[in-house]
């Protein structure tokens, strides 16, 4: 997803620290809450949004693109939804200060697939990356990944054992669960088009 750089983005992220945490603190009643859940690429928020209408919990969403989560901050300011917090950068940059917390799933909708394999070691489900993702879970929890591209969905396949994790689900053809999941931009995006969605579950 590349967002246009809007000029009024960086502004309104300062101007509501209530919902965009400037960096996480070392405690925090918002992240103390059980259960916690993180989606990491949230994107435009539409997942975040939907899940956290149907499933009880607190939710931070991670954004490294700034004009698209402030885009995502106003939707959710607009609709007014309490248990959402954002926090802007990039996974790898914010890990240390994503460690200070445990979460009850973390959720990766339709990351980047840097489809050239010269790329490869830029994906989220990168074998290092993933045990870095992983060790964020609370004991028992898992992590949700979904995808329509058959090469991210491949190679995360591939780099699970690689991070010392155990595959608990995949499916190449996921039905999407109304009652129980959300749909994000893209994968309605893609389930308009007719292509299939892919998902792992993947646990420590
Ligand atoms: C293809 S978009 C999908 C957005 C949304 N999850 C959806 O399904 O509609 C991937 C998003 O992940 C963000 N992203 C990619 N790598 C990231 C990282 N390392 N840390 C934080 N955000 C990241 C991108 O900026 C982009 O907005």
């Amino acid at each position: 997803m590349r967002g246009r750089s809007k000029p009024w983005a960086v502004p309104y992220l300062q101007a509501h620290p209530e919902l965009i945490y400037p960096e996480l603190p070392e405690s925090d009643e918002f992240l103390s809450y059980s259960p916690l859940y993180l989606e990491i690429g949230m994107g435009k928020g539409d997942f975040l949004l939907g899940l956290s209408q149907k499933k009880p919990g607190h939710y931070l969403g991670l954004e490294r693109d700034l004009s698209i989560l402030a885009t995502a901050a106003k939707k959710i300011e607009m609709l007014g939804s309490p248990n959402i917090r954002l926090l802007g950068g990039d996974f790898d940059d914010l890990f240390e200060q994503l460690n200070r917390y445990r979460f009850d799933a973390i959720y990766l909708n339709f990351s980047d697939p840097w489809p050239k394999k010269r790329h490869a070691k830029r994906r989220l489900t990168e074998h290092n990356r993933l045990a870095r993702i992983a060790s964020l879970l609370k004991p028992g929890a898992h992590i949700v990944m979904k995808t329509d591209n058959p090469i991210l969905y491949a190679f995360t396949l591939e780099e699970v054992p690689l991070a010392g994790l155990k595959l608990l689900s995949s499916t190449d053809h996921y039905e999407f669960d109304e009652a129980g999941d959300a749909m994000s931009e893209y994968e309605a995006r893609f389930r308009a088009l007719g292509q299939p969605i892919h998902r792992l579950i993947i646990g420590k």
